[in-house]
């Protein structure tokens, strides 16, 4: 688990550090599997099935509206003031790395920036609380509580979840709900917690492509996403990108602040 999401991390890190205005989305995401290639990983998106419906690419690419499971397409061209969630989801030597970061192409508006920095930390509020004997509630909790106390809206209809050899494993991890409630964590399990979060409204509606998700209040919509193991009394990051020492380096590089 710690090699593939070590991997998962620096291929997030080095799309996300190629995104420009002018690139389209089908660029980026064949940027990414080209990445990956370089890495000798494989896509868990790519190939992934829900229900009939086979996923395209290699990345999710999430422009502004699009909350999760963007597919990169080549009329999609980012402009300034655009945001881009990239959602980089591997498998290596068996076992899922899977994390997302929503970033900002050229300049962003203040409360867009703020939409951004508002559901970083609600994602680092709930890895908080993903400790042993814990329950999933605490973490959805301290998860809704940062996002709505800063006035924007979780949605409800993706949850985070287990993660190990497959992408998606019990248990799922709502970013909505009370202390206390739900399954009980133990030492040692691989989870992803990912808030999405729109400006407004929690509803989304599904594009035509079948495979979109769109914030039904039309406004730009943001998505961050790490792989953890539960522990005692901290969880231990494993998304970190190279360069980085460790997890914690990682954080306060990304939020300015030791955490
Ligand atoms: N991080 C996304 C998730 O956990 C990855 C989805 S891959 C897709 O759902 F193929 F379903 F798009
Ligand atoms: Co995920």
């Amino acid at each position: 688990m710690r090699k593939a999401s070590r991997s998962a991390a620096s291929i997030l890190d080095r799309l996300c550090a190629a995104v420009k205005p002018g690139m389209n989305t089908l660029e980026i995401d064949e940027l990414g599997g080209d990445i990956m290639s370089d890495f000798g990983v494989k896509s868990a998106c790519k190939g992934y099935r829900s229900g009939h419906r086979i996923f395209p690419s290699y990345t999710c690419l999430s422009v502004n509206d699009e909350v999760v499971h963007g597919i990169g397409v080549k009329n999609r061209v980012l402009k300034d003031g655009d945001i881009i969630s990239v959602d980089i989801c591997i498998r290596e030597d068996g076992m899922i790395g899977d994390n997302c970061r929503t970033i900002p192409v050229g300049n962003i508006s203040s409360e867009v920036e703020r939409l951004l920095r508002v559901t970083e930390e609600s994602m680092y509020e709930g890895i908080k609380k993903a400790l042993h004997k814990n329950r999933v509630g605490d973490v959805s909790h301290a998860v809704q509580r940062h996002v709505e106390s800063a006035g924007f809206a979780v949605i409800t209809n993706f949850v985070g979840h287990g993660v190990g050899h497959s992408l998606h494993e019990d248990p799922q991890i709502p970013n909505f709900g009370k202390t206390g409630t739900g399954p009980k964590f133990k030492k040692g399990m691989a989870i992803c917690i990912e808030p999405m979060v729109n400006m407004k409204s929690s509803q989304i509606r599904m594009a035509a492509d079948g495979w979109t998700a769109l914030a039904v209040d039309g406004m730009p919509s943001a998505h961050f996403e790490h792989t953890l193991l539960v522990d005692e009394e901290n969880a231990e990051i494993l998304t970190f990108p190279d360069g980085f020492e460790n997890a914690d380096d990682f954080i306060s590089h990304r939020m300015g602040i030791a955490v």
